[in-house]
C-alpha cells in the first residue's frame, strides 16, 4: 500500500517506521522541517527504545520517505492523521487546531477513492464532523477512525503487534472499503492473530477515551488505597498484590506512587470530561474529576513526605531527584509528576538537583530554574534527601551502602515503591515509601 502519515511526533514517527517495516511505501509529513530533517537523516528526535535501529533498517529499503510538504501526500491510497491533541490552554477540552489544520491541508492532496484514517485521540464526534467535510470536497473518499493504544517505551512492539485493532467506519460500501484497506495494511499482525473490532465512528473514538480513563482510574484507585494505608499503617504494595491475584482485577497498573503523568492520561481524561459536558452527559464522568484530584494530591503528598523526612523544613536543604521523565524508558517530560514535585520543592526553598538518563534536556527546557546533573554519583553527592521519582532500572539498582558514601544525610523517599525498604532501613537510612508503613 502507498501510505502517507500526517504528523511525525511520537505517534506518527513510530507509525511511519512500523508501516514501512510491514512492507508498505510510506511518506511521513510534518510541518516541522527540523523534525523531518532529523528523520530523513536517520535520527529519531526523541527517545524510544528500538526505533532508531528500525528507522535505519527501513530507510535502507527506500520504502520510507519524509517531507515537510503536504503535496507529497498525493499518490498515497491511505492517509493516517497522527497529529497531537494537547489540552487547550485554560480549559479541559482538547485543542483541535492540529487535527483540523492537517485535515484541511490534506484535502488538496486527496485523490478519488482515498481513505483518510484518524489515529489521533479526539473528542467523540470528530470523525463524523470530518467525514461531512470530506463529503463536501471528495464524495468518493472515506474517513475511518483507528485509535492508537501504544505505550511510550514499548511503541514499536505495540504498533507491530498490538493487543487489538479498532476501526471506526461508516455504514455500507464506504465502510467496507475502509475496512478492506486497513485489513490490507495490517495483514501481517492480523495473520498472527491480533483481534480487530469494527465499529461506528463514535464507538471507536470512545474506545480510546474509555481505555485511558480506565487506566487512570485504576492508578488513582490504588493511590486512594495508599492514602488509606498511610493512616492505618497498612501496606499498599501487599494490598495490590493480594487484590491483583483476583483475575477480574489483575495486578497491572496497580502500582501506587506519585501518580500518572505524560502527554496522554491526564489530558485525555480532562478532554473526555469536557466533551461529556458538551454532550450533556457530564454526570456520567464526574468520577474522573476525583481520579484527577487523587492523582494531583499524590504530588503534594510527596512534597509533604519529603518535608517530614527532613525534619519539618525544606529551607536550604539539598534534595536530589532521581528521574525527570514521566515514566522510565522515555525522555518525555510532559506533565511529569517527578518534575512537578521537584519544582514544588524548589519553590518551597529547597535546593533541588535533578538527574535522569534521558530526559535532562527536555526537563531543563521546561524548568530552567532547577539544577541538573547527568552523572548519578555526582547528583547524589552531599544530598540531604534522595527522591526516587521515576523508576529507571539504574535507580532501582542503587544500594544503600554505595549511596551512603555520597549523601550528606541518609534520607530516601521511594516515590514508586520499587526499593526494599527493610534493606535501606537496616543500613541506617530513613526510608519512606508511598502507602507503606
Ligand atoms: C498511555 C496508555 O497506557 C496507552 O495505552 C495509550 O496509547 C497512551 O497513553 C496514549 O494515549 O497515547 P503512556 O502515556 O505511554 O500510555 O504511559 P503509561 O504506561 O500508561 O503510564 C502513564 C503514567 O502512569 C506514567 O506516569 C506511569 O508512571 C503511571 N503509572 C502507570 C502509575 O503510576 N502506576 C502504574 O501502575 C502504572
Amino acid at each position: 500500500m502507498h501510505i502517507s502519515i500526517i504528523g511525525c511526533g511520537y505517534l506518527g514517527a513510530v507509525h511511519a517506521v512500523c508501516m514501512a517495516k510491514l512492507g508498505h511505501d510510506v511518506v511521513g509529513i510534518d510541518t516541522d522541517s527540523w523534525k523531518i530533517g532529523e528523520l530523513q537523516a536517520g535520527r529519531v528526535p526523541f527517545f524510544e527504545p528500538g526505533l532508531p535501529e528500525l528507522l535505519d533498517e527501513v530507510l535502507a529499503t527506500g520504502r520510507l520517505k519524509f517531507s515537510p510538504n503536504m503535496a507529497d501526500a498525493k499518490g498515497a491510497q491511505v492517509h493516517f492523521l497522527c497529529v497531537g491533541t494537547p489540552q487547550r490552554k485554560g480549559a479541559y477540552a482538547a485543542d483541535m487546531r492540529h487535527v483540523d489544520g492537517a485535515f484541511t491541508a490534506l484535502l488538496g492532496s486527496l485523490e478519488p477513492g482515498n481513505v483518510v484514517v484518524g489515529k489521533s485521540t479526539v473528542p467523540v464526534g470528530t470523525a463524523a464532523r470530518l467525514a461531512e467535510l470530506l463529503a463536501d470536497h471528495h464524495p468518493d473518499s472515506v474517513v475511518a477512525w483507528n485509535p492508537e493504544f501504544l505505550r511510550e517505551g514499548f511503541a514499536v512492539k505495540d504498533t507491530l503487534s498490538p493487543d487489538r485493532f479498532v476501526y471506526g467506519v461508516p455504514d455500507g460500501e464506504p465502510g467496507a472499503r475502509a475496512t478492506a484497506a486497513l485489513d490490507e495494511i495490517y495483514s501481517t499482525p492480523l495473520s498472527l492473530g491480533t483481534r480487530r473490532l469494527v465499529a461506528d465512528y463514535a464507538t471507536a473514538e470512545l474506545v480510546k477515551a474509555a481505555a485511558n480513563s480506565f487506566l487512570a482510574t485504576k492508578i488513582s484507585f490504588i493511590n486512594a488505597m495508599a492514602e488509606v494505608c498511610e493512616v492505618t499503617g497498612a501496606d499498599v504494595t501487599v494490598l495490590a498484590d493480594a487484590i491483583g491475584l483476583d483475575e477480574r482485577i489483575g495486578r497491572k497498573f496497580l502500582n501506587a506512587g506519585i501518580g500518572f503523568g505524560g502527554g496522554c492520561l491526564p489530558k485525555d481524561i480532562r478532554a473526555f470530561m469536557a466533551r461529556a459536558g458538551e454532550l450533556g452527559a457530564d454526570q456520567a464522568l464526574t468520577f474522573l474529576r476525583e481520579v484527577d484530584d487523587i492523582n494531583v494530591r499524590r504530588r503534594m503528598r510527596a512534597v509533604e513526605l519529603t518535608r517530614g523526612l527532613l525534619g519539618g523544613s525544606l529551607l536550604g536543604r539539598r534534595i536530589t531527584v532521581l528521574g525527570a521523565a514521566f515514566k522510565p524508558d522515555s525522555d518525555d517530560v510532559r506533565d511529569s509528576p517527578a518534575l512537578n514535585i521537584a519544582a514544588q520543592l524548589q519553590l518551597q526553598g529547597a535546593a533541588v538537583t535533578v538527574t535522569d538518563p534521558r530526559a535532562i534536556d527536555g526537563a531543563r527546557h521546561r524548568f530552567p530554574e532547577l539544577a541538573y546533573e547527568r552523572d548519578l554519583d555526582e547528583a547524589m553527592s552531599d544530598a540531604d534527601a534522595l527522591l526516587l521519582l521515576t523508576e529507571w532500572d539504574e535507580y532501582r539498582a542503587i544500594t544503600p551502602e554505595r549511596s551512603a558514601q555520597l549523601v550528606r544525610t541518609r534520607n530516601i523517599l521511594d516515590g514508586r515503591n520499587v526499593l526494599d525498604g527493610s534493606t535501606w532501613r537496616a543500613a541506617g537510612w530513613s526510608y519512606k515509601g508511598i502507602g507503606t508503613p
